[in-house]
């Protein structure tokens, strides 16, 4: 039996309800100047999503469609090594991915976790989100549900991908019966990961692959929504799970207070519960930035605490030795995007189009 759909009055009145429960008063929602004009932000790899979504959304489009149309670009791109087709597999050479969607107006999200074989899990997460009562389908499960809506068994480990997974199998030990390449290619071959250019050695060493794509959406009627999808850390213990897919985690939205999302390490955006704490403050009253910035000093601290246990959580300075981004927008149309360390972009489209802007560092 089908479950009616809730019309607008009495989302409305639902609404009201909430805004004046007993309880609520102490986080009644930050008042922001509403603009009548569409703003998209997001991680950098979002940017030609957002070209292709602009002009739509200029022209009235819904910012769940926009957010899912925006990370579908990647996830069906064999060469971006963070989401979807050609994202790094586990350490048993399976693509697993994770990806959620989450709708301000009802306050709705659906996610997938782990699921297998699927191009776009972006858009069977907005499945478990708007076609069934739960929020969060996993592993077997998940791929079941993606076959029966129709989308097909796809092979997602691209010959790229798999060398790369090789290398990193032979590379681990030096201890076993796996041997590296007696001469390797110097081909300069460069893949590509975030939107940014990597040499193998890259890959393999300086960073642990947490890729991902994060989009947030205000349309021209001023409803916010919000994608994140991944193929998560590269080389995972199977059935590992990131933030991307857990709601608060990895991507939060509220039609009150704002969207955000992340990139980079999931645990530490797990632990901090990191967009749902974005959102949180700029309800408060907090910009955009401000409210970046202080979820990134909690995830520092919290880095330092963890580190009594797992030292390799920070390096020698103090400071957290892995990456964290944000990205924020207010329903307003104010956006932010912060970072632990570095001089990354994020991608932002509004008015004056789409682009790559830089982000905030907190520790330089
Ligand atoms: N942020 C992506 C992941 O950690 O899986």
């Amino acid at each position: 039996m089908s479950r009616p759909r809730p019309d607008r009055r009495s989302l409305l009145l639902a609404a009201g309800a909430a805004a004046t429960a007993p309880g609520l008063a102490a986080s009644a929602p930050a008042v922001h100047a509403r603009r009548r004009r569409p703003v998209m932000v997001g991680s950098a790899n979002a940017l030609p999503g957002m070209q292709e979504q602009l002009p739509r959304m200029m022209d009235g489009l819904e910012p769940l469609d926009a957010a899912i149309e925006v990370v579908k670009v990647v996830e069906a791109d064999p060469n971006d090594m963070s989401v979807g087709l050609g994202g790094l597999p586990d350490e048993d050479g399976v693509v697993t991915l994770d990806a959620a969607c989450m709708h301000g107006p009802t306050h709705n999200a659906g996610s997938v976790g782990a699921i297998q074989g699927t191009l776009h899990p972006s858009e069977v997460a907005r499945l478990v989100m708007e076609r069934t009562d739960h929020c969060m389908l996993v592993g077997e499960g998940a791929s079941r549900f993606a076959r029966e809506y129709g989308h097909p068994e796809v092979d997602l480990l691209t010959p790229q991908a798999r060398e790369v997974w090789l290398r990193w199998k032979e590379g681990m030990s030096e201890r076993d019966d796996r041997l590296q390449p007696a001469k390797p290619k110097k081909s300069g071959q460069l893949y590509r990961y975030m939107g940014e250019e990597l040499t193998l050695e890259q890959l393999l060493t300086t960073h642990r692959i947490t890729g991902t794509i994060h989009c947030s959406a205000l349309s021209l009627k001023g409803e916010l929504a919000c994608c994140t999808t991944t193929s998560g850390l590269s080389f995972k213990i199977p059935g590992r799970i990131g933030d991307s897919p857990v709601i608060g985690a990895g991507l939060y939205c509220d039609q009150e207070a704002g969207s955000a999302g992340g990139t980079g390490r999931g645990e530490s955006a797990i632990l901090s519960c990191a967009s749902f704490l974005c959102v949180e403050l700029m309800r408060g009253g907090m910009a955009p930035k401000d409210a970046g910035m202080t979820v990134l000093r909690r995830v520092t601290e919290q880095a330092q605490r963890g580190a009594a246990w797992q030292p390799e959580l920070v390096r020698e300075d103090g400071l957290p030795a892995f990456n964290l981004q944000l990205y924020l927008l207010s329903p307003g149309g104010e956006v932010a995007g912060v970072e632990l360390y570095g001089t990354h972009a994020f991608a932002v489209a509004d008015e004056d189009g789409a682009r790559h802007e830089q982000l905030d560092a907190l520790h330089g």
